[in-house]
């Protein structure tokens, strides 16, 4: 029996009672596209899941992103699986088999330097440390809820661009681009207004002096990170996390580089983000 269970956080319900190797009927699937909208991220916990089985779940939510060859380093299965993307540091014939290594990834959006940044990020843990290596989650949608009076006046009308210099562990892009989002924004899917924020790195706000916008955006990216509205995901091998990549922002944390993590990654194909 499908269960939509909030965790009490300011984003994030475990989805229970769901095997997701098997067929879901139409309904289950509709309760579960509705919590999308309304949690931002979802949790699936014990599920043993093949690489079909898995895109045959996330391409229910709309279509996905083929994986960029070479952009991220590692082997990808990308003649079978062209949407997959491995996440690993473990190392086969001294070749890593996925990307993202071990360190610590800065809080961020994914791809936010694309003009129509992903709608949502699918992880899946294979295999995972017994410590280390969690993942945290803010709501973008309550960020802005709670966003001061005189920081929303600041903030009304402007666009902020994410620099696509580096990624999330601060390597080279190979797809250097950067693009400007509306700062206060509606989401393309839910129609529900958020804050969006993209990444900190090189990033600047159009149309204002350069200290003024680094000082508006560190204050900025120290209030959404607030506890209030942040939540960490402690992974368990068998637990799929779907995140709305607009609605929210994450982050992760280094882990023991001898100890294996092998996580699969899919990305639903986005839009344009208009302004609220
Ligand atoms: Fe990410």
């Amino acid at each position: 029996m499908l269960k939509i269970v909030p965790t009490g956080a300011a984003l994030v319900a475990d989805i229970t009672g769901v095997d997701l190797k098997r067929d879901m009927d139409e309904v289950s699937f509709a309760r579960i596209r509705k919590a999308f909208d309304e949690y931002g991220v979802l949790r699936f916990r014990g599920q043993d899941l093949s690489m079909e089985e898995l895109l045959f779940f996330a391409n229910r939510f709309g279509p996905l992103d083929p994986t960029e060859p070479g952009a991220y380093g590692g082997k990808h299965d990308l003649d079978t699986y062209p949407e997959l993307m491995i996440v690993s540091n473990v190392k086969e014939d001294g070749e890593l088999i996925g990307a993202l290594g071990d360190g610590e990834l800065m809080w961020h959006c994914d791809m936010s330097n694309r003009p129509a940044p992903p709608w949502g990020t699918f992880l899946y843990a294979v295999e995972v440390p017994e410590t280390g290596g969690a993942t945290g989650f803010a709501s973008m949608y309550a960020a802005l809820a709670e966003l001061s009076d005189d920081l929303r006046i600041r903030l009304e009308g402007r666009w902020a661009v994410s620099d696509g210099t580096y990624d999330s562990a601060g390597n080279p892009n190979t797809l250097p681009i950067s693009s400007a989002h509306p700062m206060i924004a509606r989401h393309p899917y839910s129609n529900r207004d958020l804050l969006y924020l993209g990444r900190r790195r090189n990033g600047y706000i159009e149309g204002m002096p350069t200290d003024e916008s680094d000082a508006l955006l560190d204050e900025l990216w120290d209030y959404v990170v607030d506890d209030k509205f942040v939540w960490t995901q402690e992974w368990q091998a068998g637990d799929l996390v779907l995140w709305d990549n607009l609605a929210t922002i994450h982050r992760r944390d280094s882990f023991d580089p001898e100890s294996r993590r092998i996580m699969w990654r899919l990305q639903l194909t986005g839009q344009t983000i208009p302004p609220a």
